[in-house]
């Protein structure tokens, strides 16, 4: 038995669907132990969306280290955090028009999402939520128990003060009857304080909410004070196009979440844009050890400097996403008898293959064939494309050339 097998935890995941060993990474390619080499259409479960080991990101991270400057640093002013501030204001608040405050929060997303639920139950003293189904927010227990179960994952923690309301593709009446219905009623006698909303679903199956739901949302929540939390988790930093992926629907979120690939580099960070009119906090009221990575502030200034200043990312990401969707629906009409459907944005997008068992036979062969993808969505049964941002046509190609003989061989 290898060490793997014998020390670590039964709860181990990723490593059963990929049992290689992997040594090396640079851009949007990994290495094994063996040397073999796999296109990488994972990212770090959307972490790496600016590429393994960016040598812009390296570079400064390595000059960091050996400056002796800072590496933790709590929520203590440094000259890092506060250029990361002000780049935050520059390149993504003002030109959005985003009234809005930094909170870092301990460096994983689901810290983050517990941040904006409490923030919303102090505000509005209630405690239920509204989510959707397929929503994903995390592991924490209340992060857990505000995720709509998916197979596979099932989660133990169940509060009583959620409610999942289905995902919404084309918005009707009925939706927004429900929406209102449920804001009323609240949950179980427990009035509602927060509706959180992914507004493309990754976990969900790369599936973007309809823009006019999203904006009657922002609308109805208004009415009924009660906190809109975006969670741009995983679609947000680039992923669908835009910065944020609800940019151009009309949603005005109170708190949005952002993590993965905010660092550039894939350290661990997570933050909240809070609302300026709604950051009540008290000073201390939320802290942790691991909020403040020094490293990390650095690291995104130069993310947010290297990418966010033009369009040219932005644009790219959305013409690649219409690479991907086109291979994907050939794949579709070719072996889907008409059951598959592509969905997605950008460089989140996906291919629903119905079949939980042929979708991870895909995911199977496509690692056979050096292609790290992975499935998602409720009964994960949605291959899921989540390819760095910075690939390049080449490599997009050959990944999906891959991905095509994977989902042949599982015919
Ligand atoms: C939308 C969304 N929210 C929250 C999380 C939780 O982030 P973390 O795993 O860093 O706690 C994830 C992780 O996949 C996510 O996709």
């Amino acid at each position: 038995m290898n060490s793997f097998e014998h020390l670590e935890s039964n709860v181990r995941y990723y490593c059963r669907r990929w049992p290689a060993v992997f040594t090396h990474s640079s851009g949007t390619s990994i290495w094994d132990e063996d040397g073999r080499e796999y296109i990488d259409f994972f990212a770090g479960a959307g972490a790496l969306s600016y590429g393994h080991n960016n040598p812009v990101f390296v570079e400064l991270a390595v000059e960091h280290l050996r400056s002796g400057k800072l590496l933790h640093s709590l929520d203590t002013f440094t000259p890092e955090k506060r250029r990361f501030l002000d780049t935050i204001n520059d390149v993504l608040l003002e030109p959005r028009h985003l009234d809005m405050v930094v909170q870092t929060v301990g460096p994983t997303g689901a810290t983050a999402v517990e941040a904006a639920l409490q923030l919303a139950q102090r505000l509005t003293g209630r405690r239920g939520v509204i989510g959707f189904t397929g929503g994903y927010h995390g592991m924490s227990y209340r992060a857990a128990s505000i995720s709509h179960s998916m197979s596979g994952r099932e989660t133990s923690a169940h509060l009583g003060d959620f409610v999942a309301l289905p995902y919404v593709e084309h918005l009707s009446e009925d939706d927004l009857e429900l929406l209102e219905t449920t804001l009323v009623a609240g949950i179980a006698g427990e009035p509602i304080g927060a509706i959180i909303v992914e507004p493309t679903q990754g976990e969900g199956g790369a599936r973007p909410f309809d823009p006019a739901y999203l904006r009657a949302l922002r609308e109805v929540a208004t009415r009924h004070g009660v906190l809109v939390i975006a969670d741009e988790i995983q679609a947000g930093v680039g992923r669908t196009g835009p910065f944020f992926s609800f940019e151009g629907s009309g949603l005005d979120p109170d708190v949005i979440c952002v993590s993965k690939s905010i660092s550039g580099l894939g350290l661990p960070m997570a933050l909240n844009l809070v609302r300026r009119s709604l950051d009540t906090w008290r000073p201390g009221e939320f802290t942790g050890t691991f909020r403040g990575n020094n490293l990390a502030f650095a690291t995104s200034t130069a993310m947010l400097e290297t990418y966010w200043r033009d369009e040219v990312l932005e644009k790219s990401t959305a013409e690649k996403g219409i690479v991907v969707r086109h291979a994907l629906s050939e794949l579709a009409e070719q072996f889907g008898a008409g059951q598959y459907s592509v969905r997605g944005n950008g460089l989140l997008c996906g291919l629903d293959v119905v079949d939980t068992a042929r979708a991870a036979a895909i995911s199977n062969g496509a690692f056979e064939r050096g292609l790290i993808v992975e499935c998602c969505g409720p009964g994960d049964t949605v291959v899921k494309i989540l390819a760095p941002l910075v690939i390049d046509e080449a490599t997009l190609n050959e990944g999906l050339s891959r991905l095509a003989d994977a989902v042949a061989a599982a015919h």
